[in-house]
Protein backbone atom coordinates (compact mmCIF):
# COMPACT_ATOMS: atom_id res chain seq x y z
CA UNK A 1 0.00 0.00 0.00
CA UNK A 2 1.40 3.68 -1.17
CA UNK A 3 1.15 6.24 1.74
CA UNK A 4 -0.25 9.42 0.27
CA UNK A 5 0.46 13.28 1.25
CA UNK A 6 -1.47 16.22 -0.07
CA UNK A 7 -0.44 19.28 0.21
CA UNK A 8 -3.66 21.60 0.27
CA UNK A 9 -3.00 24.92 -0.36
CA UNK A 10 -5.91 27.65 0.22
CA UNK A 11 -5.30 30.48 1.39
CA UNK A 12 -8.89 30.86 3.07
CA UNK A 13 -10.65 27.85 3.61
CA UNK A 14 -13.26 28.68 5.48
CA UNK A 15 -14.15 30.91 2.33
CA UNK A 16 -13.35 28.14 -0.38
CA UNK A 17 -16.35 26.06 -1.83
CA UNK A 18 -14.77 23.48 -3.89
CA UNK A 19 -11.30 22.37 -2.54
CA UNK A 20 -13.16 22.34 1.34
CA UNK A 21 -15.06 19.55 -0.27
CA UNK A 22 -12.12 17.68 -1.81
CA UNK A 23 -10.38 18.57 1.14
CA UNK A 24 -12.99 16.59 3.40
CA UNK A 25 -13.65 13.86 0.61
CA UNK A 26 -10.20 12.50 1.59
CA UNK A 27 -9.53 13.50 4.85
CA UNK A 28 -9.65 10.01 7.67
CA UNK A 29 -8.79 7.79 4.44
CA UNK A 30 -5.99 5.03 6.04
CA UNK A 31 -2.08 5.93 5.03
CA UNK A 32 -3.14 9.20 3.92
CA UNK A 33 -2.17 13.05 5.70
CA UNK A 34 -3.01 15.90 5.05
CA UNK A 35 -0.76 18.66 5.29
CA UNK A 36 -2.90 22.64 5.15
CA UNK A 37 0.16 24.57 4.22
CA UNK A 38 -1.46 28.17 4.88
CA UNK A 39 -2.48 26.48 8.16
CA UNK A 40 0.82 24.73 9.40
CA UNK A 41 2.05 28.33 8.13
CA UNK A 42 0.17 31.28 7.79
CA UNK A 43 3.60 33.31 7.83
CA UNK A 44 5.11 31.33 4.66
CA UNK A 45 7.87 30.62 7.48
CA UNK A 46 7.91 27.20 6.41
CA UNK A 47 9.87 24.15 8.29
CA UNK A 48 12.15 22.40 5.74
CA UNK A 49 12.72 19.82 8.24
CA UNK A 50 9.38 18.73 8.70
CA UNK A 51 8.86 19.25 5.11
CA UNK A 52 11.22 16.83 3.89
CA UNK A 53 10.63 14.71 6.78
CA UNK A 54 6.60 14.54 5.52
CA UNK A 55 8.00 13.99 1.94
CA UNK A 56 10.54 11.20 2.91
CA UNK A 57 8.10 8.89 4.47
CA UNK A 58 5.39 8.95 1.87
CA UNK A 59 5.23 7.92 -1.84
CA UNK A 60 3.04 9.48 -3.48
CA UNK A 61 2.89 13.50 -3.44
CA UNK A 62 -0.68 15.39 -4.38
CA UNK A 63 -0.71 19.35 -4.70
CA UNK A 64 -4.21 20.49 -4.20
CA UNK A 65 -4.58 24.03 -5.03
CA UNK A 66 -7.45 26.29 -6.93
CA UNK A 67 -5.75 27.47 -10.08
CA UNK A 68 -4.46 31.43 -9.41
CA UNK A 69 -3.41 33.04 -12.17
CA UNK A 70 -2.69 29.69 -14.07
CA UNK A 71 -0.61 28.10 -11.44
CA UNK A 72 -0.95 27.86 -7.29
CA UNK A 73 -1.05 30.01 -4.35
CA UNK A 74 2.12 31.82 -3.43
CA UNK A 75 2.97 29.48 -0.67
CA UNK A 76 3.82 26.73 -3.00
CA UNK A 77 6.10 28.76 -4.65
CA UNK A 78 7.92 29.53 -1.63
CA UNK A 79 7.48 25.80 -0.48
CA UNK A 80 9.07 24.93 -3.57
CA UNK A 81 12.18 27.61 -3.02
CA UNK A 82 13.05 26.32 0.27
CA UNK A 83 12.15 22.63 0.41
CA UNK A 84 13.39 21.29 -3.08
CA UNK A 85 17.04 21.98 -2.04
CA UNK A 86 20.32 20.87 -4.29
CA UNK A 87 21.72 17.54 -2.89
CA UNK A 88 18.18 16.69 -1.08
CA UNK A 89 15.60 16.99 -3.75
CA UNK A 90 18.00 16.74 -7.20
CA UNK A 91 21.28 17.23 -8.25
CA UNK A 92 24.31 14.67 -6.56
CA UNK A 93 23.39 13.05 -3.55
CA UNK A 94 19.74 14.66 -3.87
CA UNK A 95 17.49 11.68 -4.44
CA UNK A 96 15.01 11.73 -1.87
CA UNK A 97 12.15 12.02 -3.79
CA UNK A 98 13.81 9.83 -6.46
CA UNK A 99 10.71 7.22 -7.70
CA UNK A 100 7.77 8.77 -6.04
CA UNK A 101 4.84 9.63 -8.03
CA UNK A 102 3.38 13.14 -7.96
CA UNK A 103 0.34 15.47 -9.46
CA UNK A 104 -1.57 18.73 -9.22
CA UNK A 105 -5.14 18.31 -8.20
CA UNK A 106 -6.67 21.37 -9.42
CA UNK A 107 -9.78 23.85 -9.50
CA UNK A 108 -10.15 26.34 -11.83
CA UNK A 109 -12.62 29.07 -12.49
CA UNK A 110 -12.77 28.64 -16.25
CA UNK A 111 -14.68 26.12 -18.21
CA UNK A 112 -13.10 23.26 -19.75
CA UNK A 113 -13.52 24.87 -23.08
CA UNK A 114 -11.52 28.24 -22.14
CA UNK A 115 -8.57 25.46 -21.83
CA UNK A 116 -7.80 24.70 -25.23
CA UNK A 117 -5.79 26.22 -28.19
CA UNK A 118 -8.87 28.01 -29.28
CA UNK A 119 -10.52 28.90 -26.24
CA UNK A 120 -9.53 32.21 -24.15
CA UNK A 121 -6.75 30.66 -21.67
CA UNK A 122 -4.93 29.30 -24.74
CA UNK A 123 -3.64 26.05 -23.52
CA UNK A 124 -4.56 23.24 -21.17
CA UNK A 125 -4.48 22.77 -18.03
CA UNK A 126 -1.22 20.38 -18.15
CA UNK A 127 0.54 22.25 -20.32
CA UNK A 128 0.27 25.60 -17.80
CA UNK A 129 1.83 23.30 -15.46
CA UNK A 130 4.56 22.30 -17.48
CA UNK A 131 7.13 24.16 -14.57
CA UNK A 132 5.77 21.20 -11.92
CA UNK A 133 6.17 18.68 -14.94
CA UNK A 134 9.67 19.61 -15.38
CA UNK A 135 10.24 20.14 -11.16
CA UNK A 136 9.34 16.47 -11.03
CA UNK A 137 11.16 14.92 -13.62
CA UNK A 138 14.09 17.03 -12.23
CA UNK A 139 13.65 15.45 -8.97
CA UNK A 140 13.63 12.23 -10.63
CA UNK A 141 9.59 11.92 -9.72
CA UNK A 142 7.04 10.47 -12.11
CA UNK A 143 4.29 13.18 -12.96
CA UNK A 144 0.93 12.31 -13.55
CA UNK A 145 -1.96 14.39 -15.15
CA UNK A 146 -4.01 17.18 -13.39
CA UNK A 147 -7.75 16.06 -12.06
CA UNK A 148 -9.13 18.86 -12.45
CA UNK A 149 -12.57 20.36 -11.61
CA UNK A 150 -13.08 23.73 -14.53
CA UNK A 151 -15.87 26.12 -14.26
CA UNK A 152 -15.89 26.45 -10.57
CA UNK A 153 -16.83 29.72 -10.71
CA UNK A 154 -20.01 28.19 -11.78
CA UNK A 155 -20.67 25.05 -9.63
CA UNK A 156 -24.16 25.76 -7.89
CA UNK A 157 -25.78 22.54 -7.11
CA UNK A 158 -24.71 20.08 -4.45
CA UNK A 159 -24.57 16.85 -7.21
CA UNK A 160 -21.62 18.54 -9.43
CA UNK A 161 -19.64 18.79 -5.86
CA UNK A 162 -20.22 15.54 -5.21
CA UNK A 163 -19.23 13.99 -8.24
CA UNK A 164 -15.96 16.00 -8.16
CA UNK A 165 -15.55 14.60 -4.49
CA UNK A 166 -16.18 11.08 -5.25
CA UNK A 167 -13.91 11.13 -8.09
CA UNK A 168 -11.08 12.47 -6.31
CA UNK A 169 -11.68 10.10 -3.11
CA UNK A 170 -11.50 7.50 -6.15
CA UNK A 171 -8.74 8.93 -7.44
CA UNK A 172 -6.24 9.04 -4.05
CA UNK A 173 -7.89 5.63 -2.53
CA UNK A 174 -6.91 3.80 -6.20
CA UNK A 175 -3.09 5.24 -6.18
CA UNK A 176 -2.70 4.28 -2.32
CA UNK A 177 -4.18 0.76 -3.16
CA UNK A 178 -1.63 0.31 -6.24
CA UNK A 179 -4.87 0.19 -8.84
CA UNK A 180 -4.31 2.79 -10.64
CA UNK A 181 -2.53 2.43 -14.02
CA UNK A 182 0.25 5.23 -13.93
CA UNK A 183 1.82 4.40 -17.00
CA UNK A 184 -1.21 5.87 -18.52
CA UNK A 185 -1.91 8.17 -15.81
CA UNK A 186 1.46 10.25 -16.61
CA UNK A 187 -0.46 10.99 -20.43
CA UNK A 188 -3.32 12.11 -19.29
CA UNK A 189 -4.37 15.37 -19.49
CA UNK A 190 -7.07 15.65 -17.15
CA UNK A 191 -7.47 12.52 -14.85
CA UNK A 192 -10.99 13.54 -13.49
CA UNK A 193 -12.34 12.84 -17.42
CA UNK A 194 -9.68 9.93 -17.67
CA UNK A 195 -10.53 8.16 -14.65
CA UNK A 196 -12.84 5.30 -15.72
CA UNK A 197 -10.45 4.42 -18.32
CA UNK A 198 -7.74 4.27 -15.88
CA UNK A 199 -9.18 1.72 -13.07
CA UNK A 200 -9.29 -1.78 -13.53
CA UNK A 201 -12.71 -2.72 -13.99
CA UNK A 202 -14.60 -3.77 -10.76
CA UNK A 203 -16.30 -7.50 -11.23
CA UNK A 204 -19.29 -7.84 -10.62
C1 LIG B 1 -6.13 35.46 -7.27
C2 LIG B 1 -7.00 34.58 -8.13
C3 LIG B 1 -6.51 34.15 -9.33
C4 LIG B 1 -7.27 33.28 -10.12
N1 LIG B 1 -6.76 32.83 -11.30
C5 LIG B 1 -7.46 31.94 -12.03
C6 LIG B 1 -6.90 31.40 -13.22
O1 LIG B 1 -5.77 31.70 -13.62
N2 LIG B 1 -7.65 30.50 -13.93
C7 LIG B 1 -8.89 30.11 -13.51
O2 LIG B 1 -9.50 29.27 -14.20
N3 LIG B 1 -9.43 30.58 -12.37
C8 LIG B 1 -8.76 31.48 -11.63
N4 LIG B 1 -9.27 31.94 -10.44
C9 LIG B 1 -10.54 31.37 -9.95
C10 LIG B 1 -10.24 30.25 -8.92
O3 LIG B 1 -9.52 29.20 -9.51
C11 LIG B 1 -11.52 29.73 -8.27
O4 LIG B 1 -12.03 30.79 -7.50
C12 LIG B 1 -11.26 28.53 -7.40
O5 LIG B 1 -10.95 27.41 -8.19
C13 LIG B 1 -12.49 28.19 -6.57
O6 LIG B 1 -12.12 27.19 -5.62
P1 LIG B 1 -12.50 27.34 -4.09
O7 LIG B 1 -14.00 27.31 -4.00
O8 LIG B 1 -11.87 26.17 -3.39
O9 LIG B 1 -11.92 28.67 -3.62
C14 LIG B 1 -8.55 32.84 -9.66
C15 LIG B 1 -9.04 33.31 -8.44
C16 LIG B 1 -8.28 34.17 -7.68
C17 LIG B 1 -8.82 34.65 -6.35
Amino acid sequence: MRRVLVKLAHPVLERSRVNRHLFEAVRGLDNVTINDLYEEYPDLAISVSREQELLDTHDVVVFQHPFYWYTGPAILKEWQDLVLLHGWAYGQGGEHLAGKLTFNAVTAGAPREAYRADGYNRFTVRELLRPWEQTAHLCGMKYLGPFVVYGTLKIENHADMHEASTAYRSLIEALRDERLDTDRAAHSDDLYADLPALLPREVA
